[in-house]
């Protein structure tokens, strides 16, 4: 097993001689599902937990200045050492998201990369900010000297799904802006933060980054309960969210940095080439199992197209190939999280029972940790699974005849991030995308829903968002406009 004993608090390794939280992996290389010990790591409480507080907020308030004041040039360096030891961990890190998470070998490294070039990228953003930021003005004999400037002390919560590149798009640009950081990852992914740990330390000046582990509900309450946090950035579900938020005794100074859930449609309308469509939606739908809260969650499909595409989208589907995450052209992997069958199970059904049937051979075939993508059609209103995001491999597809059903489902909801729109008249599109676009955030067109190039905007309206995350807006997320002023008398 992989056992690292170590965790950071005020800039220090420490050995741990409390309790170990074991990780298992839900991968097995063999037919029979056998959870394997993958290592285990210290489950910190609350005195741990307030440490790591009072580390964060002492090197922000009273760490002489050194960090928050630091010259821009010299934040970058740190930043730079950091990422350049970083990168020096990746064939580690990759094999450990592959055995915590079942991503694919492919797409662990494609993760690994994309967060390297997150960090070189906020940098170059953080140095354009900077300069355009910083102002001296004047007006009626007042003169400011205005620059962008950090908020104070952050608590970041990490994902499962995309724990390096998700959790970096929150402490990368917190850290960058001169904010000091308390990181807790999430329960699945965590052991492969183990090898990043002497690069935090040996980078960062004490106290600036905090890395705990343990469970959620014993290290997070304590911190937030002190009332000294002032960012809560988390990207997970709204429950969690708002009941953080809420141990804040004094909350609504709370800035906060959200990423929440999702229920983006897939739209298919009746001129749409079939053939994008249906590659599009199978990626949108079931990339590393469906559990991106940017995945396509349902398809509407018009009534005039809906048997030809349903037959090639089912088929699409059943071709995809189950395997371990280093198996070669492996398209679905075991889920790390394992209720997840047996939840999928309870949707499928829920929506069996009103009506709806399974479009694909395989659909709800299972083992242990896994259960096939189910194609179930057609989805109605009082189905579980219209209501809930299934994070996880099971794809709705609910008819439609005319676009104003869609519009007015997509005013109703409870989510707001974006939709994919399959369809070639531009007539018919242009003034749906100026609809959609003030209604969601992002309208894909003939292409998936997704949350890249890091560098586009990424946020969500009502329950699926709050602030933008990305890597120029991440930067204003975790920062405040202050100046120095001075008068002629
Ligand atoms: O779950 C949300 C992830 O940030 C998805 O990222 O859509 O670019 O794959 P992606």
């Amino acid at each position: 097993p992989y056992r690292q004993e170590t965790y950071l608090i005020n800039g220090e390794l420490r050995k741990w001689e409390g309790e170990f939280a074991n990780i298992y992996s839900t991968i097995s290389s063999t037919e029979a599902y056998a959870p394997t010990l993958l290592g285990s790591v210290p489950a910190l409480g609350e005195q741990e937990a307030l440490e790591a507080l009072h580390s964060a907020a002492d090197a922000y308030n009273k760490g002489k200045g050194l960090w928050p004041t630091m010259k821009v040039k010299d934040r970058i360096a740190v930043m730079l050492k950091f990422v350049k030891q970083m990168e020096k961990q990746r064939d580690e890190v990759v094999k450990l998201m592959m055995w915590e998470i079942g991503k694919s070998l492919d797409d662990s490294r494609k993760e690994f990369d994309r967060t390297v070039e997150y960090i070189y990228d906020t940098i170059n953003a953080y140095k354009e900010l900077d300069n355009q930021s910083s102002k001296f003005v004047q007006r009626d004999g007042v003169y400011a000297l205005i620059r962008r400037g950090p908020l104070g002390v952050v608590l970041c919560l990490g994902p499962y799904n995309y724990p390096l590149n998700e959790t970096f798009a929150l402490i990368i640009p917190a850290l960058i802006m001169g904010n000091a950081v308390i990181f807790k990852p999430a329960k699945h992914g965590v052991l492969l933060f183990t090898p990043l740990l002497e690069a935090f330390q040996n980078s960062f000046p004490r106290g600036v980054i905090n890395i705990l582990y343990g469970r959620g509900r014993s290290v997070a309450p304590p911190i937030m309960q002190s009332g000294k946090v002032d960012v809560l950035a988390l990207i997970g579900n709204s429950k969690t969210a708002i009941a953080l938020q809420d141990q804040h005794p004094n909350k609504n100074r709370l800035r906060l940095v959200f990423g929440l859930e999702a229920k983006n449609p897939g739209v298919i309308l009746p001129d749409a080439n079939l053939d994008l469509a249906v590659d599009e939606c199978v990626k949108g739908a079931l990339s590393f199992n469906g559990q991106r809260c940017t995945a396509l969650k349902i398809l509407y499909v018009h009534a005039k197209i809906k048997d030809e595409f349903i037959k090639r989208f089912a088929e699409k589907v059943d071709a995809l190939k189950f395997g371990n995450p280093w198996d070669e052209k492996v398209a679905l992997t075991p889920l790390p999280e394992v209720e997840k069958p047996a939840f999928i199970q309870e949707l499928i059904d829920d929506a069996l029972a009103k009506g709806a049937t399974i479009q694909n051979k395989k659909g709800g075939e299972r083992t242990d940790n896994f259960i096939f993508p189910a194609v179930l059609y057609p989805v109605s209103k009082e189905m579980r699974v219209y209501n809930e995001e299934q994070f996880g491999p099971l794809v709705p597809v609910k008819p439609f005849s005319n676009i104003n059903e869609i519009i007015d489902e997509i005013s109703e909801s409870k989510y707001g991030q974006q939709i994919s729109l399959f369809g070639e008249d531009p007539q018919e599109l242009s003034p749906l995308i100026d609809m959609l676009v003030n209604m969601l955030c992002r309208v894909n067109l003939n292409s998936l829903c997704q949350r890249g190039p890091d560098v586009f905007p990424f946020t969500g309206r009502k329950d699926s968002a709050v602030g933008t995350l990305s890597v120029h807006d991440a930067l204003r997320s975790f920062s405040i406009r202050t100046f120095v002023s001075f008068q002629n008398n």
